[in-house]
């Protein structure tokens, strides 16, 4: 992917905010190199369902992300044509040399068929640039039915997926997004990176958390390291990126090849611009005012209502509104009319109403987003039993995509 030309404020001029911390240059980080794509910076959008549609990935683009992966799609329910499904795999104009997918299955055939289906017809006149496959989601109802962050230890079962999506992709890169494991006695990335390599992906990204942790406490980015150790292949470090000089830390700490930012950019799309400067060694970081927050809002309800209407568009756009003004000081009554905003004028309106005020510094370092204590992993009856079982799971096929 050739680097483009920002079409938002990504240059000093007009960037928000833009201060610049540290007096020091920083060392650059090597662009990505995914099979034949080159991702630059090395800096990746996670896939989060119900957040990265594509009004959400235009928006991160604009300040400078590398690659942004759409919310996750489910291969049943691609391959059936399901018509919400069908909505959710669409790129945005100006994602026709990199849009990236996330697909979910657990039958080798029916993940085959998918990428087939995106390799070959591509969707809405768009061939994917990139695949990643999902097992590292820890929700139990996917889970409970073998699928996500379970899957990867049935080792024989995830080498046939992972196979069956490198053949049907031929020449376009097919990625893994895994955890640690299930839970600490049973861990699964080393395992599921050599599987991976084996069988031709072109990238793994960890995630330093396992299924049990769901979101709690604080990320380990130890096993990344063990993993670069482990595998030839580009490593992606994931895991409680806040800031840009977490990014730095997580490629000093553990040879990651690239970061996964998920969470981080909750509410702070300009995360990537700060990324993108600090993977090309410079220093400046955005700290803006309440005005260009909210003018950063506004664009993004303005995408979500173009993508959506109106109405729809700004529903889905108020979760990100207590996001956004996470340590602002802003009135109760004037948050509790955001959280209910459905016209693009009212929300203008309400966000002119507040004064304008500097960054509020105390809320960078995280964590921000969801926080899930730990829970025990629902897993299929016997599912630890035998890992070389290479059956799918019996009725696990989840029919709707986006988590
Ligand atoms: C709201 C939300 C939705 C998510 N949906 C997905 C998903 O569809 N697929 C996936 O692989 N991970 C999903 N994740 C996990 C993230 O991609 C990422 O691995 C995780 O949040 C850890 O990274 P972070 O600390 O940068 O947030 C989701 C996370 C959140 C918070």
């Amino acid at each position: 992917m050739p680097p483009r030309e920002a079409s938002g404020p990504r240059d000093e001029s007009t960037y928000p905010g833009t201060v610049t911390i540290a007096a020091e240059p920083e060392t650059a980080v090597a662009p990505l190199r995914l099979g034949s794509l080159t991702v630059e910076p090395a800096v990746v959008l996670a896939p989060m369902a119900g957040i990265t549609n594509p009004a959400f990935r235009t928006l991160c683009r604009e300040f400078g992300a590398g690659l942004y992966v759409c919310e996750m799609i489910t291969t049943r329910a691609l391959v059936e044509r399901n018509e919400k499904t069908l909505q959710m795999v669409r790129a945005t104009p100006d994602e026709t040399d990199a849009f990236s997918v996330q697909l979910y299955g657990v039958d080798p055939a029916t993940v085959g068929r998918a990428v087939q289906m995106l390799v070959d017809e591509g969707v809405a006149g768009t061939r994917p640039a990139h695949v990643d496959l999902n097992f590292g989601c820890p929700v139990p109802k996917v889970t409970r039915k073998g699928g996500g962050s379970a899957l990867p230890w049935r080792r024989v079962l995830f080498r046939d997926i992972v196979r069956a999506a490198v053949r049907a992709a031929r020449d376009v890169p097919v990625t893994v997004k895994t955890r640690i494991g299930i839970d600490a006695d049973h861990v699964t990335y080393a395992d599921a990176g050599r599987i991976a390599q084996d069988e031709g992906a072109a990238a793994i990204t960890l995630h330093g958390r396992t299924a049990d942790q769901l979101y709690s406490g604080v990320a380990d980015w130890a096993p990344i390291a063990r993993l670069v150790e482990t595998v030839d292949i580009p490593v992606l470090g994931n895991g409680d990126v806040w800031e840009a000089d977490d990014a730095l830390r997580m490629v000093a700490e553990t040879g990651c090849a690239g970061v996964v930012v998920g969470r981080g950019c909750l509410g702070r799309p300009w995360l990537f611009g700060d990324l993108a400067a600090a993977f090309a060694g410079r220093t400046q970081r955005a700290l803006p005012t309440l005005r260009e927050v909210a003018a950063v809002m506004h664009r993004h309800a303005t995408l979500l209502a173009a993508e959506q209407g109106e109405r729809h568009g700004c529903t889905d756009f108020r979760k990100h509104v207590a996001w956004y003004l996470k340590g602002f000081s802003v009135g109760s009554d004037v948050r509790r009319a955001l959280a209910v905003v459905d016209s693009l004028d009212e929300l203008a309106e309400l966000l002119a109403g507040i004064p304008d005020q500097p960054y509020p510094t105390a809320v960078l370092g995280g964590p921000r987003g969801r926080t899930s204590p730990p829970r025990p992993v629902a897993l299929p009856e016997g599912w630890l039993a035998d890992r070389d079982d290479p059956r799918p799971p019996a009725g696990a096929e989840l029919l709707v995509s986006g988590g």
